[in-house]
């Protein structure tokens, strides 16, 4: 099978299609003929060096794909050969041929393209674990999204808004923003020209926001403290601006805030696989419907993949880039 490999840490022009052997599914495991591979900004790290896979998973970048059973390992009974799903990996998806857990594989409805349906995993996963666990959004509250074009923040603000939050993001551009409102927000602030933070304030009727999905990090976590409402909470999924933070403590106190967050790749099939029973119970019947979509900005062919990481570095994107691999 045609992989695409780092041939040495750097930048996009380190990417390169090699042949490998097609990998055997293990027991619990099963084999993907994949039609596209979701791009995600750790692939743009671990491609540089920066992000070694966890211990056991593949070496191959990719971290999400959409495709068809090919072959299934012993044990497995839910899904058969032929079966059209998508499935969040530790690494692998670059490649014409993965290998998967069983347990984080979903169905693809038949309303989805398959191609498409590789925008999905990495994204419901995140939005779900960080929405609903720990920061727990409920009906009626407000979120607020950084990066709400983004992969990652199109699925948030599509699902907050279904289950009934108000929702307001940040984004690049006039033209990111009115896409924001197009999939659910009542306002979008550009974060480059508005003082997103005041004008958030405002839309709350000075009351402060309930809910803040963080992927920004670094001088806007003081900021994000003095937005929050009373017993606020503030999920960090990334910290593009910085890790190293100082802010006020007293505010966590006295607003008795939540500041958490978490990461999806290191965590134990275990882990992901009662995550993904929960998506397809309470998220998958909507995306069937039709009320959330995934947001598909290009499907790049696999051999312009260096194009393709050209692309999520500039942020020229809205929604998810993808990789046609057959
Ligand atoms: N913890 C986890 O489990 C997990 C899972 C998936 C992804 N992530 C992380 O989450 C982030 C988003 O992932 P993605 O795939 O959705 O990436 P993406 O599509 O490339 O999005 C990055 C976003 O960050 C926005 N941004 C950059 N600087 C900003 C600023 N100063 N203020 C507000 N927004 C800013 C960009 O906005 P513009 O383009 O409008 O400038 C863009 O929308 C990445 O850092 C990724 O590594 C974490």
């Amino acid at each position: 099978m045609r992989i695409i490999a780092v041939t040495e840490p750097g930048g996009p022009e380190a990417l390169h299609i090699v042949e490998a052997p097609v990998p055997k599914p293990g027991p619990g495991e099963v084999l993907i003929r994949v039609a596209a591979a979701g791009l995600n900004h750790a692939d743009i790290m671990q491609r540089q060096g920066h992000y070694p896979p966890p211990p056991g998973a593949s070496e191959i970048l990719g971290m999400e794909v959409a495709g068809h059973i090919a072959e299934t390992g012993a044990g497995v009974g839910e899904w058969k050969t032929g079966d059209p799903v998508c499935a969040l990996l530790a690494g692998g998806g670059y490649a014409e041929y993965c290998v998967a857990p069983a347990g984080q594989c979903l169905p693809v409805p038949a309303s989805i393209p398959i191609a498409h349906a590789g925008a999905l995993p990495e994204v419901v996963f995140t939005v779900w674990t960080n929405l609903f666990e720990p920061a727990c959004l409920q009906p009626g509250e407000t979120l607020l999204v950084q990066g709400g074009s983004s992969g990652v923040g199109t699925m948030a603000i599509q699902v907050a808004h279904l289950f009934g939050a108000r929702v307001v993001a940040t984004a690049g551009s006039p033209a990111k923003c009115d896409f924001c409102i197009g999939i659910g927000c009542e306002r979008a602030f550009q974060y480059k020209a508005d003082d997103w933070a005041e004008a958030a304030r405002d839309w709350s009727g000075g009351r402060g926001i309930d809910v803040i999905l963080d992927m920004v990090g670094g001088d806007y976590f003081p900021r994000h403290l003095r937005l929050l409402a009373p017993r606020g909470r503030l999920v960090h999924i990334a910290y593009m601006r910085g890790r190293e933070v100082t802010a006020d403590l007293a505010l966590i106190t006295q607003k008795r805030l939540v500041v958490t967050g978490s990461t999806l790749r290191g965590r134990p099939v275990a882990e992901k696989t009662a995550l993904r029973d929960s998506i397809r119970l309470r998220l998958w019947p909507h995306l069937a419907a039709g009320k959330i979509r995934p947001v598909v900005d290009r499907i790049f062919p696999m051999e312009q993949v260096a194009d393709a990481h050209r692309r999520m570095e500039a942020s020229d994107h809205i929604g998810k880039i993808l990789l046609a691999m057959s």
